[in-house]
């Protein structure tokens, strides 16, 4: 929305008029873009610490307060009163299912839940010891040739039925890329139970013996799921957003973006975290750890700390330890080792000058990998878990786009530093 205000920007004595646009909550952006035609001058801002790529109504962090709402409903409500396909809802949809359109949302993803028998092929191209997420990357990409004509992204069906999809079918290739990994046959979806379930029976489920899923269990991994719905502009999300810019087919674009969010310093955390307290394997040397995240010639950091954007506290690390603490309980494992180390190291980095003065908290990886190793999912997954969860921002933020009037494809510009202009010498004079 625009205002009134305006910001002046005076360049070589002449002054140049923008105008601010304010938002529902949050930051004021000035509009820059007719900065380039009025001024011949670009803005430099490498890793956009201060550039708005898009206007959304998706979802809202307030990194100074540590809140994040989807579609403007707290997470910790969200977390409390609905479960992840109700989420998926709100996301996709801007409103919360009243209890007829939750049933049958619910039936329309348990009807996608298969993948077409061709593509559990893919999987036989892939090593046996492939990380599952370069298995993931490839076969959410390989979607793309099942459906490419039957995608007019100008239909508003048919961009519901690739939503849909999406949502529907990430949980049975996240689970067969699991069971490929360790030799198992891969499970069929069961459509008796519900999302979470399911993705529990595939992945934990075999032949020889029906799969009991645990509601305690079940239930932690379904928060994980809500907590990990979507993010606003983060990395991943951006790199959707700008595959999608071209037009690309979205399943392509999803690909893309679980390719960006496998690396540490995003999604990849709390696979990185974990390896991190077995590292460290004791709380006696925390302290050594935690003076090697401070020392500037050394590259170690504490995995799960930090965020771009909060400042204060990350609510769903909140939430996060929560679920731990339930989930170890029910499974008895309150004692765990690496969940006290993961408390101790907490307790002392919160305690520091260091982490106090650069506001590094810890982030919703933190609490996740310990969670989800007492679930019984192996370290390699757990990326891919958070893939599975995301897709649904994704396909949001990615439909928000491109129905966006304003919808352009993404072009950023550069500041070249490299060799001025030269002439190419023939070979025998270089
Ligand atoms: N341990 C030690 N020091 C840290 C850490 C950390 N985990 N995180 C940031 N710092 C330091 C940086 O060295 C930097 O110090 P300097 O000002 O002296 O140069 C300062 O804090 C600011 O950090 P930046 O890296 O500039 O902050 P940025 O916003 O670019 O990065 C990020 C945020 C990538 C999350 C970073 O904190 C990090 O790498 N954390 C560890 C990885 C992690 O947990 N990622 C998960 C993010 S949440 C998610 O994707 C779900």
């Amino acid at each position: 929305m625009s205002t009134n205000r305006t910001a002046t920007l005076t360049i070589d004595g002449k002054t140049h008029e923008f105008p601010i646009m304010v938002g529902t909550h949050g930051n004021d952006v000035i509009d820059i873009r007719t900065l380039g035609a009025k001024t011949g001058l670009f803005t430099y801002d490498s890793g956009y610490l201060s550039t708005a790529s898009c206007q959304s109504t998706v979802t809202f962090i307030d990194g100074d307060k540590g809140e994040l709402l989807y579609r403007g409903y707290p997470i910790e409500q969200l977390a409390e009163h609905c479960n992840f396909l109700e989420v998926a809802y709100l996301l996709k949809n801007a409103e919360l299912p009243n209890k007829e359109q939750k049933t049958a949302f619910e039936s329309t993803i348990k009807n996608h839940t298969m993948v077409h028998d061709q593509l559990t092929r893919f999987y036989n191209g892939f090593r046996r010891d492939a990380h599952p997420m370069a298995v993931v990357v490839g076969v959410v990409g390989g979607l793309s040739a099942f459906y490419h004509d039957a995608l007019d992204m100008s239909d508003p069906e048919q961009r519901s039925i690739t939503i849909n999809r999406i949502i529907a079918k990430i949980p049975t290739i996240v689970a067969m890329a699991y069971k490929y990994n360790n030799g198992q046959p891969f499970m069929y979806p069961r459509n008796d139970l519900d999302y979470t379930a399911n993705f529990m029976h595939m992945m934990f489920g075999t032949p020889c013996e029906e799969y009991k899923p645990n509601p305690v269990l079940t239930h932690a991994l379904d928060t994980i799921f809500t907590l990990h719905a979507d993010h606003e502009q983060n990395a991943s999300t951006s790199t959707v957003r700008l595959a999608g810019s071209s037009g690309a087919n979205p399943y392509a674009c999803v690909s893309a973006g679980i390719a960006c969010l496998w690396g540490p310093a995003h999604g990849g955390a709390n696979e990185a975290c974990l390896q991190m307290l077995e590292e460290i394997g004791d709380v006696s040397r925390v302290g050594e750890y935690i003076k090697r995240a401070k020392d500037k010639s050394d590259n170690f950091k504490l995995m799960g700390f930090g965020h771009r954007v909060y400042k204060n506290f990350d609510p769903r690390a909140k939430l996060m330890g929560k679920v731990c603490t339930d989930v170890l309980a029910e499974l008895g494992l309150e004692n765990d080792r690496l969940f006290k180390l993961a408390k101790e190291l907490e307790k002392i980095a919160l305690e520091d000058e260091y982490f106090i003065e650069k506001k590094l908290y810890p982030n919703v990886d933190f609490y996740s990998g310990i969670v989800q190793k007492a679930l019984g999912i192996p370290t390699t997954m757990f990326t891919c878990i958070f893939a599975l969860a995301r897709s649904i921002g994704w396909m949001t933020q990615w439909e928000e786009m491109i129905t966006d009037p304003e919808y352009k494809i993404g072009r950023p510009r550069q500041l070249y530093v490299g060799a001025a202009r030269r002439d190419v010498k023939p070979l025998g004079q270089r």
